[in-house]
């Protein structure tokens, strides 16, 4: 079984990724520093998959030569980061150093094992303000906060590791993943207040508290922002065939590729799904607009279809 380094395996993306793995026959080794999650993901994956997990508790920004020297390392899938926009804005060094730093020491420590292949979390939020929807992979970038700008420097990194040291990459933009396992064993729930929309609704319903829609006066049919949301099962397969992909293709090679659906849904229309789908009524209001949002994000979709042969299989709620 060939081995995957997954850093940042015990988050949210990353542990869904990590059973989507063993489910295809790959045996993920996981860093996690466990700064956003919970050491139950870990348990989760493990009972879901019946597979006892490899896990480092270390932090990517160290030296892990040690790992690649232990583990017969064939490709790395770089989820590790922090990814809070708003926070970003508060303690953009913090950012910067985790983000970047931890990229810049894996690209070495990857390169001193010479292993070649990797997978790196980027975002649509590196489309920035101005483009029309849908959001293609050629499209112009620019970043309205911290958190973007060390995705876009990430990704010209890595770009830069295929150009000069013949590394083999895929720079994912990830949209808005949400939902979760349906054994229930990998809730999304990051260390403090919440910042993803899903948790957010969950934990109103939970406390019985009023959800804050921000802006209900967007140029979209419902008023409410709209946004390319995916089911994260979809997403962690996409990594599966990803993987599969840079298997095929040669050094020093990077493709940029959209993970989404392809389809919008409102912030209300995701209200009513999750209503209709947990039987409940979620409490909102409307507050104002939110400095950085944009009315509307969505993946065109057709070049992860044709490169990777993936497209999403479920609904997101
Ligand atoms: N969830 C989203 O909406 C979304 C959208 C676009 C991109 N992304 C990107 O996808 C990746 C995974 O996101 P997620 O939602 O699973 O977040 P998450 O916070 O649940 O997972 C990130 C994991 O990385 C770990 N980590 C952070 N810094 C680390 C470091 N320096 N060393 C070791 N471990 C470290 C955290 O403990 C956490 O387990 C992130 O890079 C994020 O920026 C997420």
């Amino acid at each position: 079984m060939k081995k995957i380094l997954v850093t940042g395996g015990a988050g949210f993306i990353g542990s869904h990724t990590c059973v989507e793995l063993i489910n295809a026959r790959y045996e993920p080794v996981v860093i996690d520093n466990f700064c956003n999650c919970s050491p139950e993901n870990i348990k989760g994956i493990e009972k879901i998959t019946g597979k006892k997990l490899i896990v480092y508790e270390r932090d990517v920004r160290d030296n892990i030569d040690d790992i690649f020297e232990k583990e017969n390392i064939s490709a790395v899938i770089h989820f590790a980061g922090l990814k809070a926009v708003g926070e970003s804005c508060e303690q953009p060094v913090r950012y910067f150093k985790n983000n970047i730093d931890s990229i810049i020491n894996l690209i070495e420590s990857m390169d001193k094992a010479n292993v070649k292949s990797l997978l790196f979390s980027s975002s649509a939020t590196v489309y920035g303000e101005n483009n029309p929807i849908p959001f293609k992979e050629g499209f112009p970038l620019s970043t309205t906060n911290p958190y973007g700008t060390t995705k876009l420097i990430g990704e010209k990194l890595i770009e830069d590791a295929c150009k000069y040291l013949n590394f083999k990459a895929c720079n994912l933009r990830y949209y808005n993943p949400i939902n979760s396992h349906e054994s229930g064993l990998l809730p999304e729930k990051p260390l403090g207040i919440p910042t993803n929309i899903f948790p957010i609704i969950e934990q109103c319903v939970e406390n019985d508290t009023i959800l804050t829609i921000f802006g209900n006066d967007y140029d979209t049919p419902d008023g409410t922002c709209v946004r390319d949301f995916i089911n994260v099962v979809d997403l962690a397969n996409g990594h599966v065939k990803a993987i599969e992909f840079l298997e095929t293709i040669q050094n020093g090679i990077c493709e940029v590729i959209n993970l989404g659906t392809g389809k919008g849904m409102s912030v209300i229309e995701l209200i009513k799904a999750f209503e209709q789908k947990k039987n409940c009524k979620v409490k909102y209001q409307f507050g104002e607009r939110r400095v950085g949002d944009i009315a509307a994000m969505l993946a065109d979709v057709s070049k992860a279809k044709k490169l990777l042969n993936w497209q999403t299989e479920r609904t997101p709620v």
